[in-house]
């Protein structure tokens, strides 16, 4: 390598290692060996996971697939078939689809093809922070305003950040973490008065009461992101989708780099969608027991548990957040830990697991917050 190579790489490597990037949470291997578990004691609850459909519903489907697939052919076809079916499933045109490799792609490539250096972000915080360290490996800036302590958004403080270089509004709804709901009249209304393209995430739709979907033909600067890791439990296979009206989502399906998700994905997203039942019976017994999580979380002393329009809970313990943490880890449970969010100083989310799960996690809550289990 040439002498001035080899500092340009030493120079380049350095910047890429200081930015800030997402960082994967302990595998459960190394849990189960700091605490001396067996990793198949060990319960997930931090990554939002949906475990309500059950393996044995999918594995036929998969099989499906492994039948049906030419895996030495390259997915163009298959794109199609599951842009058709996204249409159907949401109501729009096909054309209005752009399939991508998990959500968090989709929203890369937005942030890639509509901001530049020197143009801004603009979102609320608390959020879901991958939006914030895509913006900044694009070397724009990231502006955030502060949720109100209700979880609303700050109308006025929001539009004060608006400047002509902001292009690219993140509303993500329902909100990761708080699992709160914008108002549909409050993104309309930022929708019209941001001088850029609005993203709004609504990777946990389906949980929720409505959807922003249908104004897309009535914004031409509205883009909404699905994903199939969700509702759908493929967040293994990395699916995701936007919408948008057809000149936008023109341009984001244009990509120097072809076929950018895999025939087995995509072919499972299609069987998906052709057996919706199967999503729509999860949601539902799951929505039933959000309800039930929320109101055992909000009886147990010293725990105060946040409505939920997703399928994780967020709440706050009137003892340190670590400590509550590190005393569910000890048995194996793992929820997120986030410490202070606006006026909550000991913020804490779990996914909504299965009954089962769900009860391990409240006796542990209640052992440690000095109740009797
Ligand atoms: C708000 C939000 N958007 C996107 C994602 C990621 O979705 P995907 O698996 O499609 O990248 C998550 C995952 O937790 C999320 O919370």
């Amino acid at each position: 390598m040439k002498a001035e190579c080899k500092q340009w790489l030493e120079k380049k490597l350095a910047k890429l290692q200081g930015s800030e990037n997402y960082t994967p949470e302990k595998t459960n291997e190394t849990i189960a060996k700091q605490y001396g578990l067996k990793t198949s004691d060990i319960v997930k609850l931090n990554y939002n996971e949906n475990l309500y459909i059950p393996r044995a519903k999918v594995i036929p489907l998969l099989k499906q697939v492994a039948e049906e697939c030419d895996f030495r052919i390259y997915p163009q076809e298959e794109e199609i078939r599951l842009k058709e079916k996204i249409s159907q499933y949401l109501n729009v045109p096909q054309e209005s689809v752009t399939i991508g490799n998990s959500s968090d792609e989709v929203m890369e490539r937005v942030i890639r093809l509509f901001l530049e250096a020197g143009n801004s972000a603009v979102t609320f915080l608390p959020t879901f922070t991958v939006f914030k360290y895509c913006v900044q490996y694009q070397g724009a800036e990231f502006v955030g305003v502060p949720l109100k302590n209700d979880f609303s958004i700050d109308g006025a403080g929001m539009r004060k950040a608006f400047n002509k270089d902001s292009k690219l509004l993140y509303l993500c709804s329902p909100n990761n973490p708080t699992a709160s709901q914008l108002k549909l009249e409050e993104i309309e209304a930022l929708t019209e008065e941001f001088p850029g393209i609005v993203l709004v995430d609504e990777a946990y739709a389906e949980f929720a009461d409505y959807s922003i979907v249908p104004l897309i033909n009535k914004y031409e600067n509205l883009i909404v992101l699905r994903t199939f890791s969700k509702a759908f439990s493929l967040a293994g296979l990395r699916l995701g989708y936007a919408v948008a009206n057809p000149n936008l989502a023109k341009a984001l399906d244009k990509s120097p780099a072809p076929y950018p998700v895999n025939v087995v994905s995509l072919s499972m997203g299609r069987k998906m969608l052709e057996n919706i039942n199967i999503m729509q019976e999860s949601v539902k017994a799951l929505k039933a027991e959000r309800g039930n999580l929320i109101n055992q979380l909000n009886q147990i002393k010293g725990v105060q548990a946040f409505d939920s329009k997703a399928n994780f809970v967020l709440f706050n313990t009137a003892k340190p957040y670590e400590g509550v943490y590190e005393s569910a880890l000890k048995q194996g449970l793992v929820i997120k830990k986030l410490g202070k969010l606006l006026a909550y100083e000991n913020c804490l989310r779990t996914t909504v697991g299965l009954p089962e799960m769900n009860v391990k996690l409240l006796t542990a809550l209640r052992e440690y917050m000095g109740e009797k289990a």
